[in-house]
């Protein structure tokens, strides 16, 4: 099938790859003409396990096309999935700029019936809307038909979960239009469900809202635990056994981060204001997400008041390992509380430092590698579960700080072993 994908973010770059890995011929466009040169040299924008050794292959054999031109983009397409950003905007509503602009380029070039397949995800009764758009800018009787099919991806394991993910959600008042897009995934063994239009879109927020409420419910409980000598991981795996809850996302930490848990959660309380209905339960996951992104602050600040002048290592920076996504990452802040407190933060990423600049504050000093940045700090913060910090050896971590005193914001080493090491150790939701 011959398919354009506007939007070359996370979800439209690895949807476009994917569909040219199955066979289909796939033209992703971006108004970015730089990122355009780029990846028609197989070089992708973000970083994501395999996607680059995916596009080479497909670039090669002529299934892949890059171009900032929609009239190229657009000529003999049937299909088109929409995958631009819909960020959050001030008042916590997805922003829909990016959305409409797609919509206008899609009407005015298209050469033929089109079905329109909206990836981004958007307010229920978007999709209506892009339709309506769409009719209103385009210049032939071509017919338009809208499908929504959220994406469910995670970063860092985009390809497996394209592929091997639960489920494919589509959704719409065209059955047409939903047989054609059976066909899309036909090469795809995950289930398909269809439904209809603004249940697809809403099954999106509801998923991401009930990870995310998962998340800050364990967080909470884990601030119970610490208060009562009890450890969040026993309870974990003790709730999880229970397959009505599940035994994912119940991990503690520092509170969720990136691109899509607090855009959605804050969007789809946005979405109840927009009919009168306060969503108190996402409301509250929110809230309690926000103090749980300080609460290693707060157990420093037990053993430190005063951290003028402290030298501290910051290991991990990214909103989770496997990605260099800084967007909404906890670290962001930790880091600013520490430098607010004129604490001198040495900060270590695997791969995040060039986005972290952006994001962090000006003072941060950027080491590379564990070693260096541990080397006479008073004391180690782990802001991201890294393997290489997973495996970083206890003793060596000790060794070389001056205080030896490890706050873990990401439950990374087994309590027996801390206790062998000798370190000081401050986890979240164990006991110290
Ligand atoms: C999330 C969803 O998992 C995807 O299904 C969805 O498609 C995607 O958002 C999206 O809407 O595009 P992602 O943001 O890549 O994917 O990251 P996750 O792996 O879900 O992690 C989100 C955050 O939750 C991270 O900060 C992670 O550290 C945190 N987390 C996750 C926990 O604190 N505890 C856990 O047990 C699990």
């Amino acid at each position: 099938m011959k398919i354009s994908v506007i939007g070359t973010g996370y979800v439209g770059l690895v949807t476009g790859v994917c569909l040219t890995e199955v066979g289909h011929h796939v033209t992703c466009v971006d108004i970015d003409e730089n990122k355009v040169q780029n990846m028609r040299k197989g070089i992708s924008p973000i970083f994501e396990p395999g996607l680059e050794d995916m596009m080479t292959k497909n670039i090669n054999e002529n299934r892949l096309s890059f171009t900032s031109d929609y009239k190229e983009a657009m000529k003999d397409k049937e299909i088109v999935f929409i995958a631009v950003g819909t960020p959050q905007s001030k008042d916590g509503s997805a922003e829909l700029t990016y959305l409409k602009k797609a919509c206008k380029s899609i009407a005015e070039h298209m050469t033929d019936d089109l079905i329109v397949i909206t990836k981004s995800t958007v307010p229920v009764g978007t999709n209506e809307y892009v339709k309506e758009l769409i009719e209103k800018h385009k210049n032939a009787s071509h017919k338009v038909s809208v499908v929504s099919n959220p994406e469910f991806l995670r970063e860092g394991s985009a390809i497996h979960d394209t592929f091997y993910g639960d489920r494919i959600v589509i959704g719409s008042e065209e059955q047409e239009a939903l047989d054609r897009v059976k066909e899309v995934y036909s090469s795809f063994t995950l289930p398909i469900l269809e439904t209809d239009l603004r249940s697809a879109e809403m099954i999106k927020y509801a998923s991401n809202a009930f990870l995310a409420t998962k998340i800050s419910f364990i967080n909470e409980l884990g601030n119970l635990c610490e208060r009562l000598g009890a450890n969040i991981e026993n309870v974990s795996k003790g709730m999880g056994m229970d397959k009505r809850i599940g035994d994912k996302f119940l991990n503690a930490g520092v509170g969720y981060g990136g691109s899509c848990f607090p855009k959605d959660t804050n969007a789809l309380v946005s979405i109840g204001h927009s009919v009168g209905y306060h969503m108190s339960i996402v409301d509250s996951v929110i809230e309690t997400n926000d103090k749980q992104q300080r609460i290693i602050i707060d157990k420093i600040k037990e053993f430190y008041p005063d951290l003028s002048h402290k030298k501290v290592a910051v290991l991990g920076l990214a909103f989770k390992p496997n990605t260099d996504d800084m967007r909404d990452a906890p670290s962001i802040k930790v880091i600013r509380e520490l430098v607010d407190n004129e604490a001198e933060v040495y900060a270590y990423d695997p791969i995040a430092e060039e986005n972290a600049k952006v994001f962090l504050p000006g003072g941060t000093i950027y080491k590379d590698s564990i070693d260096e940045t541990l080397k006479d700090k008073d004391f180690a913060i782990i802001m991201t579960d890294w393997q290489e910090i997973k495996e970083y050896p206890l003793e060596q971590l000790k060794s070389q700080l001056k205080h030896p005193a490890l706050f873990d914001g990401r439950n990374c080493f087994n309590l027996e072993r801390v206790k062998e090491s000798g370190l000081e150790y401050h986890s979240i939701g164990r006991p110290s």
